[in-house]
């Protein structure tokens, strides 16, 4: 494989291990909230394992629209939009839930059905406040996940080598290591259409 498919494993492993712990079911309506690189891959392997509807969920519509364009979402809804997101409360089997902030992982335990999986990929440094109600009286399956095994890992290197996945198509551009800082202060704005930015430090 190629220097920047190779850069794309780790997070492609992380993706493959959050969908194999919620055990996607042929014909199940998965959510993604949040569509950085660690929701996108989820989505494309929900999509995988046979969903017949995968939806991503974004406070950021360039990325929302950038889920669906890519392919990886039949649909993408604006997490900002009380509206469109009370239409899907206890709507989805399995939701993975990839930000890691309050609002991301309490619109996950909303959105997901009465006896549904929410799997927790989002890392957060600091105690969430979310609502334990909604996974008490849905009686949820939380279910947090951390990487990949190494089983996992070797199986993303051959899904890519073979080309049975492209993750090609996540990555934005490639920097020089000068441009590295404004590629940052690019990502953390909140409204930039980059997905994956790879740093080519000969370039
Ligand atoms: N558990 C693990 O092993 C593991 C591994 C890698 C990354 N992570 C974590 O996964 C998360 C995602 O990683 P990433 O690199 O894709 O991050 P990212 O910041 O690129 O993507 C997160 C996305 O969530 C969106 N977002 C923010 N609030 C939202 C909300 N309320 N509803 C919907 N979308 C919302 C943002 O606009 C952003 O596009 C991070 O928290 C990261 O630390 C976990």
């Amino acid at each position: 494989m190629s220097d920047e498919e190779g850069a794309l494993v780790e997070p492609t492993a992380v993706g493959f291990h959050a969908l194999n712990l919620a055990q996607v079911d042929v014909g199940d309506d998965v959510l993604v909230v949040g569509g950085g690189i660690i929701g996108l891959v989820s989505a494309m392997f929900a999509k995988k394992s046979g969903a017949s509807k995968v939806v991503v969920s974004e406070a950021n519509i360039e990325r929302g629209e950038k889920a669906v364009e890519l392919g990886v979402a039949d649909e993408w809804i604006d997490a900002k939009d009380e509206k469109v997101m009370n239409e899907y409360t206890n709507h989805f089997d399995k939701v993975i839930e990839c930000c890691g902030n309050t609002p991301a992982v309490n619109s996950a335990l909303k959105l997901v059905k009465p006896g549904g999986t929410v799997v927790l990929v989002g890392v957060s440094m600091v105690p969430l406040n979310f609502a334990s109600i909604d996974a008490v009286m849905k009686e949820l399956t939380l279910i947090g996940a951390i990487a990949y095994t190494k089983e996992e890992f070797a199986k993303c290197i051959d899904m890519i080598a073979n080309k049975e996945i492209d993750v090609l198509k996540f990555v934005s551009k490639t920097i020089s290591l000068e441009e590295v800082q404004s590629a940052y202060e690019e990502l953390t704005s909140g409204k930039s259409e980059s997905i994956k930015i790879l740093v080519d430090p000969n370039k």
